[in-house]
């Protein structure tokens, strides 16, 4: 798994506000996805000690699970277009 990628993606930022010990901090864009949330964010302290929780293989955080107007997650930007239900898709490119 590639740290370094994840932290400078679209992601990277993702539950920065989370508490974690010092070293710990690139896990946090991990927790996110795949780790225990019982607040706002998915602290190192909700994190399983020894193991991986139910979120880390069989069932991650999926894009809609943050994304989707309505189940909006860790303050995540909410899509209303390019999804089944979506509006009409705005292009926003510039020549
Ligand atoms: C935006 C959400 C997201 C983030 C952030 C994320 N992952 Fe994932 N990860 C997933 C999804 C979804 C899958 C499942 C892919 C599949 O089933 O094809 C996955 C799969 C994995 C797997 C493979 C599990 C297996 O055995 O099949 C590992 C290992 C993993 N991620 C580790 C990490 C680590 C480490 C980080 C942090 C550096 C991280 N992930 C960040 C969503 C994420
Ligand atoms: C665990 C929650 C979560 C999941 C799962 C997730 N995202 Fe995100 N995503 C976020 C958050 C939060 C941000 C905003 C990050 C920031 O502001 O730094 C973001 C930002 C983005 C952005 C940048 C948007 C912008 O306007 O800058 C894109 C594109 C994106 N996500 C696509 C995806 C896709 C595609 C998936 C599925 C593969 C996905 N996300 C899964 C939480 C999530």
């Amino acid at each position: 798994m590639d740290f370094t990628a994840i932290n400078i993606s679209v992601h990277g930022s993702l539950n920065s506000g989370a508490t974690a010990s010092a070293g710990n901090e690139s896990n946090k864009p991990c927790w996110a996805c795949h780790g225990t949330k019982t607040g706002i964010y998915a602290n190192q302290s909700d994190q399983p000690v020894n193991d991986h929780g139910s979120t880390y293989k069989s069932s991650p955080r999926k894009c809609e699970d943050c994304h989707i107007n309505g189940s909006i997650l860790f303050n995540a930007p909410g899509l209303t277009e390019h999804i089944m239900p979506g509006q009409k898709l705005t292009q926003h490119i510039t020549q």
